[in-house]
């Protein structure tokens, strides 16, 4: 251990301390103009952390599983409030006279910007079913999927009713009908229809989602997965290092880490064993 390591340690706690607290004070109000700010420079501090070292120490104490209780949830609302501006600016994008191009203005950090690099390497032109799993209010993979793809069918996956709902409303304003917006929860659909599967990494429980994937998905199909990389386990659970069988990592992606501290894989479902005995 470096001679300077638990200075260095106490230096980040003492940090990711002081936003807890500065967090804890606007949880009132998650739309509030305070919570944007506090959360922005939270994302930016965590995006600009550069003492890896004192980092593994935290990890390796188990202090950020008990950072990711508290921060993954308010992630969560933030960007739930960032889809619903989005959510409104792309509604009134889809009255201008011959609808919008492209369909939403995606912010440099958001799931729309990196879409892209994530399908580097899958066979597109083999793949007919689409499934955005968490598509939230403001689809933006799917949209991004609808505008740069061909894809057949594009279905969004959504738990909470209030997001349903709002995806819905966007499709619909859009005159999208490659897009079906459905109502289910990734831990539990049958995935045996879909050739490609994009999990959002804000659903949970995440793991027990992709070993749903890894149960019912049929042989050939390619999921994306977005993984928390350095201190993104702050804010999500990584899953990489105890993927479910048959479950494996055929391609990484070059995309930057971007805001939220994700990479992206492409995952692969190797050959399921025989069962054996009775
Ligand atoms: C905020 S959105 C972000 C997705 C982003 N718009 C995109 O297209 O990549 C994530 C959504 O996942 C949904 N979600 C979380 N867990 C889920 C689960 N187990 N099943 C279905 N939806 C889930 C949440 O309700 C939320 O609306």
């Amino acid at each position: 251990m470096s001679a300077f390591l638990p200075e260095r340690l106490d230096r980040l706690r003492i940090a990711l301390e002081a936003y807890r607290r500065r967090l804890e004070g606007c949880l009132g109000d998650p739309s509030s103009p305070e919570f944007t700010v506090a959360m922005n420079e939270f994302l930016e501090f965590i995006r600009t952390v550069d003492d890896r070292e004192a980092y593994a120490e935290l990890e390796a104490g188990g202090q950020v599983d008990r950072y990711r209780a508290f921060l993954g949830p308010l992630v969560l609302r933030f960007i739930w409030a960032m889809e619903r501006v989005g959510h409104a600016q792309a509604v009134a994008r889809s009255r201008w006279p011959g609808g919008s191009t492209p369909l939403v203005e995606a912010p440099a950090w958001g799931a729309y910007t990196h879409m892209g690099q994530s399908l580097e390497g899958i066979a597109l032109g083999a793949c007919r079913q689409f499934a955005m799993v968490g598509c939230g209010p403001l689809p933006d993979s799917l949209l991004y999927m609808e505008e740069h793809t061909d894809i057949e069918s594009l279905v969004g996956i959504e738990r909470d009713p209030k997001a349903l709902g709002m995806a819905r409303e966007l499709v619909a304003a859009f005159g999208l009908e490659r897009i079906r917006i459905v109502e289910g929860e990734g831990e539990r659909i049958d995935y045996g229809e879909f050739d490609l599967i994009c999990p959002s990494v804000f659903v949970t429980p995440r793991l027990a989602t992709l070993e749903r994937i890894a149960a019912t998905a049929r042989e050939g199909v390619r999921v994306i997965l977005r993984e928390p990389f350095y201190t993104g386990t702050l804010l999500f659970e990584p899953v990489l290092d105890v993927l479910p069988p048959p479950l494996e990592v055929i391609a990484d992606s070059r995309s930057e880490p971007g805001r939220l501290m994700l990479k992206r894989y492409v995952l692969g479902l190797g050959r399921r064993r025989e069962r054996t005995g009775p």
